[in-house]
């Protein structure tokens, strides 16, 4: 594609979703949210009673998959089949179900020209695991964000709690450990920063410091 592209990779909790958001709304690009998708196929797959490993009909999921993603300022609502899901997907439950739908290389294929499709005038920031290495080979800008697992479980922890949910502590770094072994560790499209990636350790950095860090990135190569 032709159009601007700012790929972040990372780890789940390393805070991609909300630093995309805000360069996004920075830059006035548009925002895709890679993980919601598999998310969707997973939260679709088990709404169906399709088991994680059925590698065929996952596919199909993946492949028709009609959602819709509404910004509302800060807010992206994602109808499922016009059903509002927007909260149904953000759990860990979900969480690792899409790691197991995304291991499978025919549902990341199936996503793949869906992702693509998001890269229109005037730019993207795609939030994802394979932004840089896979999706947008090609972007001009990738960085790779991370944060130690033990900050990241206590960021969704906190985010959890927010959202009125509750949580431990202990079982969130379990799950947050067992993704990233299996999103680092499987053969198709693993979780590593590109060979063009700047990588931006967030563990002790706040959240207008790594916008502002990546803006500054963004004016040297504008
Ligand atoms: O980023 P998020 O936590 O929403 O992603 C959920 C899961 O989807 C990840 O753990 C990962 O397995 C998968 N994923 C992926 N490739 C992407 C985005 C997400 O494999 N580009």
């Amino acid at each position: 594609t032709g159009s601007a592209v700012v790929a972040i990779d990372g780890p789940g909790g390393a805070g991609k979703g909300t630093i995309s958001r805000l360069i996004a709304e920075r830059l006035d690009w548009h925002l895709l949210d890679s993980g919601a998708l598999y998310r969707l196929t997973a939260l679709a797959a088990e709404r169906r009673g399709i088991d994680m490993t059925d590698a065929a009909a996952l596919e199909t999921i993946a492949r028709e998959l009609d959602v819709v993603f509404v910004s509302e300022g800060e807010h992206t609502c994602i109808m499922l089949e016009g059903e509002d899901v927007s909260s149904d997907i953000r759990n860990e439950h979900v969480g690792g179900l899409a790691s197991q739908v995304a291991a499978l290389q025919v549902v990341r294929e199936a996503l793949l020209a869906r992702q693509r499709d998001f890269a229109t005038s005037p730019g993207l920031v795609a939030d994802g695991r394979d932004m840089g290495t896979v999706v947008f080979p090609e972007a001009p800008l990738k960085i790779f964000l991370t944060a130690s697992a033990e900050e990241r479980a206590r960021r969704r922890f906190d985010q959890l709690r927010q959202a009125g949910q509750h949580a431990s502590l202990s079982s969130l770094l379990k799950e947050i450990e067992a993704r990233d072994a299996r999103d680092t560790q499987r053969a198709v499209a693993p979780l590593r920063p590109a060979e063009d990636a700047i990588t931006i350790d967030t563990t002790e950095l706040s959240i207008p410091d790594v916008v502002a860090r990546i803006e500054a990135l963004l004016s040297l190569r504008g």
